[in-house]
């Protein structure tokens, strides 16, 4: 059975993934800080899946204790989540973030050399299209200019891993980058449990819905979009998981660097997200227009051709399938992961 290490796993998208490949007969092993996770949701992918999960609590950064991981295990392939992932903080504390995520990346990459591993998945972002591509993007366009050190730290996370690549021919990188990943996996026992208050919008959302936030604020409806909100690339993180199995099935038995959009190709307004909420689950979310938030982009949504002619992936959720599994883990977990 393929062994493959998840940097990260513990967290929003890396446990639906562990999900997802232990259902498609992958060992999975998980290494995490929980430092935006607990041990918790390891307990819940068990449950979900019936089978039990190695996890170690490390820091990805650290390599000394990262080869321990490797010692450990006869590892086939390494996806690496492990990134600090808010903007706003990223912006405030900037050295924090290139710091965590390049040394994590960093630390990986040696530790792959040292035990010659020889396939990292990467979760990038569709944020290193910037600003200067139109939409919908092509894995073909340049990277772009980033608003946010998060940005940057993806861009430049995506070059280190590239000229690594260049220099090893043995080495296959496959880089995702993901659209607006929403959802949660059906069973409601694992989903998206954001410390503090939520930056991105389905969070606040749902937490608007379960009580815990009065009002979610739109940010700008002058904008020139169909009715004047920003348009996203949502996709179901079910499916954005089932990519990460298809892009593991390609990388054991490719060489070289791809790169793969993670999206469905179609976006929705914030209102329409909002709308579509309140339609499938039944209930009003209190919201006002406010000014717009720095940074963001009127439009992106990914053009998902390459996935499905390369790995043979689309996506399979609807948009109120997204709305109605991320309320299920809400109602059943108002306060995430904690009791
Ligand atoms: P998440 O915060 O839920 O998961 C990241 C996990 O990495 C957490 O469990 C955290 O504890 C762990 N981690 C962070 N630094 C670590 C370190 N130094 N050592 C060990 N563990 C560490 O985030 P997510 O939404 O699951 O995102 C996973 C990856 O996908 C991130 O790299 C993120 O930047 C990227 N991404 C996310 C989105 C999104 O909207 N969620 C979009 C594009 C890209
Ligand atoms: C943001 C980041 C992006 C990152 C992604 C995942 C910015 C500029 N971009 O993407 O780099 O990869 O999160 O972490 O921060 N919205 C509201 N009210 C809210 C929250 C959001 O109206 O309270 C709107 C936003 O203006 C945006 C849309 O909802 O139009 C989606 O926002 P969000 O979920 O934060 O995702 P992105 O901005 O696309």
């Amino acid at each position: 059975m393929k062994k493959i290490l998840l940097a990260g796993g513990a967290g929003y998208i890396g446990s639906h993934t562990a999900v997802e490949l232990i259902n498609s007969g992958y060992d999975v092993i998980i290494a995490d800080n929980y430092s935006n996770s607990c041990p918790e949701a390891v307990r819940r992918i068990e449950e979900i899946t019936g089978k039990s999960v190695k996890a170690y609590e490390l820091d990805i950064k650290d390599k000394t204790a990262l080869e321990t991981v490797f010692k450990e295990n006869k590892i086939d392939a390494v996806i690496h989540f492990a990134g600090l992932k808010a903007v706003g903080e990223s912006v405030a504390k900037p050295v924090l973030y290139y710091r965590n995520n390049i040394d994590t990346t960093l630390s990986l990459l040696e530790c792959m050399e040292e035990f010659g591993v020889k396939n990292i998945i990467f979760s990038s972002s569709a944020t290193v299209y910037g600003e200067e591509n139109p939409v919908p993007y092509t894995e073909k366009m340049k990277r772009g200019t980033c608003t946010n050190p998060y940005g940057w730290t993806k861009v430049m996370m995506e070059q280190i891993l590239e000229d690594a690549a260049n220099a090893d021919k043995e080495l296959s990188v496959v880089l995702l980058r993901y659209f607006n990943p929403i959802g949660a996996h059906e069973s409601g026992k694992i989903g998206e449990d954001p410390q503090g208050i939520p930056n991105n919008l389905m969070p606040y959302v749902a937490q608007v819905a379960v009580g815990r936030r009065e009002k979610l604020t739109i940010f700008g409806n002058d904008y020139d979009t169909p009715d004047g909100t920003c348009r996203r690339d949502y996709i179901h993180v079910v499916d954005l998981a089932k990519g990460h199995v298809k892009a593991i099935d390609y990388i054991l038995s490719h060489e070289g660097v791809e790169i793969f959009n993670l999206g469905t190709g179609t976006p929705y307004s914030v209102t329409e997200i909002v709308e579509t909420f309140e339609n499938v689950n039944d209930m009003k979310i209190n919201h006002v227009y406010g000014d717009r938030r720095p940074g963001d982009l009127p439009e992106s949504y990914a053009n998902a051709d390459k996935a499905l002619e390369v790995l043979g992936w689309k996506t399979e959720k609807t948009l109120a399938d997204m709305c109605r599994d991320t309320w299920n883990w809400q109602k059943n977990n108002p306060n995430g992961y904690k009791k």
